[in-house]
């Protein structure tokens, strides 16, 4: 982490003043983040909500139910700010009825198959919250828990520092689980996210991000044109659980090697698009040494928006909104109909635990699970 101690410190000392004046916590410098309410859960549990904004008035809302980006404010080519994400105007569509908008994922993103795998010979059943399967951390994830938040301040960059202390046996799996999570928006319009947990007994780990983008900001995702840097990518069965084969993208749907619009293919009678209803895939990443890499590129023509994603982590799981059905009314009251958003999310592969020849995701005591990626900004 780059923040020097001393402005931990003075940031500690200005949230504490502002703390006990009450209200709105104000740091009046370039880059700055504010906080203020946002509201209580159904247990009365105060939510806060993070501003982040950089020199350039890019802004970043992150609210501490969840760890969700409520919005992003970033410019097109014109400089015209835009959000960049769906997601909801309070927090009690969050509460009652998100599919993961924005929120942080753990402690396994995306699918176990039957919630079941087993560690060092021991089986353990997790909770099954998507038909027989586990999905995204199950009943409770994290992206339905309250983080502890601290504010972090740098020269060129603002960050809040997430924590959260996952207990051994929380749906169903094994360990203490100590996470820290820490967003940062630089001054050169990148969105960073540093991941790192730590355990008391063997057990898994596999965190993301599941933001919805939509650079345009409004109507479907189908024109932005998207670069994969994998020549890869992990087959699915009907339940959206892989095979296990890694296959080639040459000649298929999958290859988004060059960039493409998402909606060139994505009708194609092809099996794969037919058991995700559309992109719902992990990719495997060339560069998935553990070194920070380019992953993705997205670009959407009317906006001129251009997102670079960058990671640590070997895969990515593409998603272009299938399940979105017209059935959730969003912020700025825009109906978010199918593929009105589209996630990258970086990550291991899905049911990894099942199988031994991906990238293995058990985590031991004395380790340090971490992952870091990088959501760039730019317009062309
Ligand atoms: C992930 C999954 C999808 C879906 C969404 C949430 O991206 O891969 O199948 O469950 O989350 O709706």
């Amino acid at each position: 982490m780059s923040f020097p101690k001393r402005f931990i410190i003075t940031l500690g000392l200005v949230t504490l003043f502002g703390s006990l004046c009450g209200g709105i916590t104000t740091i009046e410098a370039k880059p700055k983040i504010e906080r203020q309410p946002f509201g209580k859960t159904e247990n009365l549990t105060p939510v806060d909500l993070y501003t982040l904004t950089n020199d350039k008035g890019v802004e970043a809302r992150i609210t501490t139910y969840g760890g969700i980006i409520v919005s992003l404010k970033v410019p097109d080519r014109n400089g015209r700010l835009g959000d960049v994400v769906l997601g909801y105007d309070n927090l009690e569509g969050y509460l009652t009825d998100s599919p993961y908008f924005g929120a942080l994922i753990g402690r396994y993103g995306n699918r176990i198959a039957k919630g079941s795998f087993q560690l060092g010979g021991t089986p353990y059943q997790l909770a099954q919250n998507n038909g027989d399967n586990h999905l995204h951390g199950g009943v409770v994830g994290f992206d339905k828990v309250i983080w502890k938040a601290k504010a972090l301040w740098g020269e060129d960059e603002v960050g809040l520092q997430l924590t959260y202390l996952s207990h051994d046996g929380e749906e169903g799996y094994p360990g203490n689980l100590s996470v820290t999570v820490v967003y940062t928006l630089t001054n050169n319009n990148a969105l960073k996210i540093d991941y790192s947990a730590t355990t008391d007994k063997k057990t898994i780990a596999n965190l993301t991000n599941h933001s919805y983008f939509n650079l345009a900001g409004t109507g479907d995702i189908l024109g932005h044109e998207l670069m994969l840097k994998a020549d890869r990518f992990t087959p699915v069965d009907k339940g959206l659980i892989p095979t296990g084969e890694l296959s080639s993208v040459e000649g298929t749907p999958m290859d988004f090697t060059k960039p493409t619009a998402i909606g060139a293919r994505i009708n194609q009678n092809d099996e794969q698009l037919i058991y995700g209803l559309g992109y719902d895939h992990n990719w495997v990443l060339n560069n998935s040494g553990g070194k920070l890499a380019l992953a993705a590129k997205i670009f959407e023509p009317i906006s001129g928006r251009v997102m670079k994603v960058y990671t640590t982590q070997p895969g990515i799981q593409f998603y272009s909104g299938n399940f979105l059905d017209g059935s959730i009314t969003g912020k700025n009251d825009e109906i978010y109909y199918k593929h009105f958003g589209f996630c990258l999310e970086t990550q291991h592969f899905p049911d990894s635990p099942n199988h031994s020849n991906f990238p293995s995701t058990s985590l031991n005591p004395g380790q340090r699970y971490k992952q870091t990626t990088i959501y760039k900004f730019s317009a062309q």
